[in-house]
């Protein structure tokens, strides 16, 4: 299973919001690590309750930034954030089924590979967009 390595193209020039999505990535690099381990399942649910936390606080803070702002995108923005906690929450409740209709094999390179595209894809291109129009706004203008 490939690890999420951070690349400097994932900065959007936002220190909070770097620091976050590097906290995200570390956490997602876990993941896979205990799963891959076949951990026991309490090291891979305290992982993923963690990576939910950080998520969902990361996405509060975008949110607000994106609101305070004025953006234009806020709303479709919210909205992929949305989903993404969707499925984050969709793997929780495959985790804490007792069934064993769930194998945990599949159970993590679904999550792994949902994280991968995921997170890079929206950080690539809805993150970016945001601190880039946020910057603009907040630089000063230079026409007198
Ligand atoms: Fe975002
Ligand atoms: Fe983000």
């Amino acid at each position: 299973m490939a690890a999420f390595e951070w690349n400097p193209a994932l900065e959007t020039g936002n220190a909070a919001i770097d620091h976050d999505h590097k906290m995200i990535f570390g956490l997602a690099n876990q993941l896979g690590a205990a799963a891959a381990r076949q951990d026991g399942g309490s090291v891979v649910d305290h992982v993923l309750n963690a990576l939910c936390e950080h998520t969902r606080m990361h996405f509060e803070r975008e949110e607000k930034v994106m609101r305070e702002a004025g953006y234009p995108e806020t709303e479709v923005h919210t909205r992929h954030h949305g989903q993404m906690l969707f499925m984050l929450q969709h793997f929780l409740m495959r985790r804490q089924d007792t069934t064993g209709r769930f194998g945990m094999q599949a159970l993590s390179e679904d999550m792994m590979i949902f994280l991968e595209d995921w997170i890079r894809l929206h950080i690539e291109y809805f993150d970016k967009r945001m601190v880039e129009y946020i910057t603009a706004q907040q630089r000063p203008s230079t026409t007198v």
